[in-house]
């Protein structure tokens, strides 16, 4: 996909890999909306992008640890655009970031949950007018290898809660909900895949979780880029990279019963109507 003139959203471009990514695609003439809680963050990497001689994207500031903050997004978003050609569900916390304990949203939700799956599936349902509309158009989930299934007796991790088991069954979520949204969205030319960047890239989640990076931002930024634009994933959708390779997900994923049990959940939890 040629990608001058597209408009894309991505979620959390003020670190890390979505940073990465949104300067790549401001500097490839897309119409980058940037999103983050921090206006400082954002407030300079505008100013790199239009140093660079790109068009400075447009900052949308949200809280994805609340569901009003999601839906405040959306809306912000639909209010300035009537197309979206991407949307990259990006923005996420590790296992660690605000220490080892569990915390909740502002919603009483497991934080990871929340902020890195359920906020996605909220955004994803009040942004999908506006990707019908610029179809054929993608949306991209940033998820992990770190993937474990989802215990329905206890998806808010109440009982022998874990950073780690909390963050990667988040991220078996948005996995599961990518396979379910690509059926949904057959026929409409809107595509959704999801994807495992690159393993421990150097950025403040790895940091944050006292883990040595082992790769770069521009890593898993190019395996992101791949699914956002490669002309080899046009109009495939459903589908769990690994890198730029298609790879296998926790068998979870590829349970119908599962899925459908998160899909309900999720559809309560949000109060979404597809
Ligand atoms: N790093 C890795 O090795 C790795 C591996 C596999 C998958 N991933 C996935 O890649 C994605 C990006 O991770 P990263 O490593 O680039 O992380 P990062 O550097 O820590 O950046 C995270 C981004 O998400 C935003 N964010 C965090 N909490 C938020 C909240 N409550 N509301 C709104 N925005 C919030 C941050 O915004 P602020 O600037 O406001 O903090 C920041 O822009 C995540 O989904 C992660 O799970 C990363």
């Amino acid at each position: 996909m040629n990608m001058s003139g597209k408009t894309v959203l991505i979620t959390g471009s003020t670190d890390g890999v979505g940073r990465y990514v949104a300067k790549r695609l401001a500097a490839e003439g897309a119409n980058v909306l940037i999103h983050g809680r921090d206006g400082e963050r954002a407030k300079t990497l505008i100013a790199e992008i239009a140093r660079e001689g790109h068009a400075a994207p447009s900052f949308y500031q949200a809280d994805l640890a609340s569901l009003a903050g999601a839906r405040a997004l959306a809306a912000a978003v639909a209010a300035d655009h009537k197309r979206l050609d991407v949307f990259i569900s990006n923005a996420g916390i590790g296992s660690l970031n605000g220490g080892p304990g569990r915390q909740e949203s502002a919603d009483g939700h497991e934080l990871r949950f929340a902020v890195n799956y359920l906020s996605g599936f909220l955004l994803a349902y009040l942004l999908l007018p506006l990707l019908k509309a610029a179809a054929p158009s993608r949306i991209v989930n940033v998820a992990s290898l770190g993937q474990h299934p989802i215990d329905f007796d206890d998806v808010m991790i109440t009982r022998n809660y874990s950073g780690t088991r909390a963050y990667a069954q988040s991220k078996l979520a948005q996995i599961m909900f990518t396979i379910d949204l690509a059926e949904e969205l057959k026929g409409t030319g809107a595509t959704v895949n999801a994807l495992h960047p690159a393993t421990y890239m150097n950025t403040t989640m790895v940091r944050a979780g006292g883990i040595t990076p082992v790769s770069t931002v521009e890593e898993g930024g190019a395996a992101i880029l791949h699914l956002v634009e490669g002309d080899d994933v046009a109009g495939q959708s459903g589908l769990f990279f690994n890198g730029l390779r298609q790879a296998q997900a926790n068998p979870q994923a590829y349970d119908e019963t599962a899925r459908a049990r998160l899909r309900k959940l999720s559809l309560e939890l949000t109060s979404v109507t597809p």
